[in-house]
């Protein structure tokens, strides 16, 4: 674990984004460890793979908590005990508060299924379908006090298909956000992201001649 980011998840349910991360941390020589999973609901699916692979989780059950402070507080208190550097965000359905956001600063990412900045919020798939767009997607972001809107670290567009409806299209999405969100906590964790004028510098190597068409060109 010894240079390694540590890494701290907050999820609410079946958490295959977790798998995907902890599947990740197991590889080796990659860049950042989970040290801890806290999930707000007890049935959280999720909380088996982390015992699973071994690593801790615990149940930090908003209803528990007088208000959203005191659930935060809880929170925070956990991570900041097992010693997190970052906190990553994955399928972790409560709101957090300015404060909570103010306290994990360009420590805190998350992933949403969607080409942010459109679409933020619930239903993104349905909503995809109804504007009719031909690309979708997932992104990974900063949390900031604006719900879906903060510094876009990755992105992986998923074509919509003829045919498709929400559950389609969102298992299409769930498998580039299982590629995606492990990728990006790697540049992360290698210090490959920075911060600047409200956007995510990402120094990485990667084919920028790259074209996506959908439909394909000249088809
Ligand atoms: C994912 O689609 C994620 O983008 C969104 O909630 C879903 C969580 O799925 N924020 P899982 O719990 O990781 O399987």
């Amino acid at each position: 674990m010894a240079g390694r980011m540590k890494v701290g998840v907050l999820i609410s349910g079946r958490g295959s984004n977790l798998k995907s991360l902890l599947d990740a941390c197991a590889g080796r020589g990659f860049p950042a460890a989970l040290v801890t999973v806290l999930a707000n609901r007890p049935a959280a699916g999720g909380l088996d793979h982390a015992r699973a692979a071994g690593v801790p989780a615990e149940v930090v059950d908003h209803r528990a908590y007088a208000g959203r402070e005191a659930f935060e507080a809880a929170l925070t208190g956990a991570l900041e005990a097992a010693g997190v550097e970052l906190v990553c965000l994955a399928g972790f359905m409560r709101v957090v508060t300015p404060g909570f956001v103010r306290h994990w600063q360009g420590r805190m990412i998350n992933i949403h299924p969607s080409l942010l900045p459109l679409f933020p919020g619930l239903d993104t798939h349905a909503r995809a379908l109804a504007a009719g767009v031909k690309l979708h997607g997932c992104s990974v972001h900063y949390v900031s006090e604006e719900v879906d809107g903060g510094p876009i670290i990755g992105q992986a567009a998923v074509p919509v298909l003829p045919g498709d409806d929400s559950a389609s299209l969102a298992e299409r999405v769930l498998a580039a956000e299982h590629r995606l969100y492990p990728t990006c906590l790697r540049l992360v964790a290698e210090g490959r992201v920075r911060l600047r004028d409200g956007r995510a510098e990402v120094s990485a190597d990667f084919d920028g001649a790259a074209r996506i068409f959908n439909p394909p060109a000249g088809a």
